[in-house]
């Protein structure tokens, strides 16, 4: 059915309608007659095709034009859809046509509803995360203010150390949402990445040198490959450094006392790859694959206590993806972590 064009369908049906009314003509002349005059059985047939055949063709003028009117705009529809089906084939039947079009738009619409319920969830996540993150501190500074104002302002031995802790808490507030909005400019497309020429080496050791301190505090050492050459590279500077802090803090926050993070650069053809290896704590496997989620944290308390929100590895995915780069993980626990990043050579 699907091949015969609308004409040809047409055609048949009168050629049926006639035949039937002449079979008609024929038996009438035999039962009632008793015999049979040909001449009045062909002109029955030419009479009744081109009457069904005009009839016919009045319904195609209306009927088809409607279904091709229809097609068209279901077809429009469709591809205002924002993952459109692949083009649909077309074959000479405009009904079937339509048929494929409803059931492709429908097919469009119960996957654009998924998409939408899946966001739907995401976002109640998302905002039940925010502000339970939010909660702890702004709790905590309740805490602090509430005790100052009962008396404890006039305390010499507790003020002080009071509005130290609801500074620490103020700061926590700020690294969350410096974080949030970092995830929300990249996850909507505002910011873009601005591709220079620089030397990844030395940026690293820039990196490293900053928080050296905060690594000897723990006793972990930072080291570089020891006969370090420049590497060119095109990036985004600035969001490469932000992703290079973010690997390093990690190292040394989920690092063992006395450990070591090894930073070291491969060459790859047309990328260069950055290792980042600790030798701490590592992640059990069942972590690996949700790693790079929002809020997700292997120990909830322990990230808590070293100041992490959880968004540090979303922030580096988008950054790494924003470069159509890839960044891996592997880890096994009690041994260590590695992530490494790719870059384009420059
Ligand atoms: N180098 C690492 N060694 C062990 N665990 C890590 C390391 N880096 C990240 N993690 C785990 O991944 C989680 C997510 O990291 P991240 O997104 O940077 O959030 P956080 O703010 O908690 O540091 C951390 O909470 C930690 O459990
Ligand atoms: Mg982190």
């Amino acid at each position: 059915m699907k091949s015969i064009s609308p004409k040809v369908l047409l055609l048949i049906a009168a050629v049926m309608l006639a035949l039937i009314v002449s079979t008609g003509i024929v038996i009438y002349m035999q039962v009632v007659m008793s015999h049979i005059q040909w001449n009045w059985v062909v002109a029955g047939l030419i009479i009744s095709f081109i009457t069904s055949g005009t009839l016919l063709l009045f319904v195609n003028i209306f009927l088809f034009k409607k279904v091709d009117q229809l097609l068209t705009t279901v077809k429009n529809f469709r591809l205002q859809s924002d993952i459109p089906h692949p083009n649909i084939e077309y074959s000479s039947n405009s009904i079937y046509n339509l048929d494929l079009e409803i059931l492709a738009w429908a097919d469009d619409r119960k996957n654009e509803i998924e998409r939408l319920k899946k966001l739907e969830v995401y976002r109640k996540e998302f905002l039940g995360n925010v502000s339970h993150e939010l909660k702890t501190p702004i709790f905590n500074i309740q805490g602090y203010v509430l005790t100052l104002l009962d008396g404890g302002l006039e305390d010499a031995s507790i003020n002080r150390n009071y509005l130290g802790r609801a500074e620490k808490s103020v700061d926590r507030m700020i690294t969350i949402i410096d974080d949030l909005e970092a995830i929300s400019q990249l996850e909507t497309g505002e910011l873009h990445i601005e591709p220079e020429r620089f030397d990844i080496t030395a940026l690293t050791k820039d990196v490293v040198d900053a928080q050296e301190l905060k690594a000897t505090t723990k006793g972990i050492m930072l080291s570089l490959p020891e006969d370090i050459k420049p590497i060119f590279v095109v990036a985004d500077r600035f969001r490469i450094r932000q992703v290079i802090v973010n690997l390093i803090v990690n190292s040394v926050k989920y690092g063992k006392e006395y450990g070591e993070t090894q930073i070291r650069f491969y060459d790859s053809g047309d990328n260069i790859s950055v290792e980042i290896a600790d030798n701490g704590i590592g992640i059990a496997k069942e972590h690996l694959s949700r790693l790079f989620e929002r809020f997700y944290r292997v120990d909830k308390s322990r990230s808590r206590e070293q100041g992490g929100t959880g968004l540090g590895l979303a922030i580096v995915k988008h950054i790494i993806e924003a470069h159509s780069q890839t960044i891996k993980v592997a880890s096994t626990e009690e041994i260590g972590t590695v992530f490494s990043f790719t870059l384009k050579k420059g």
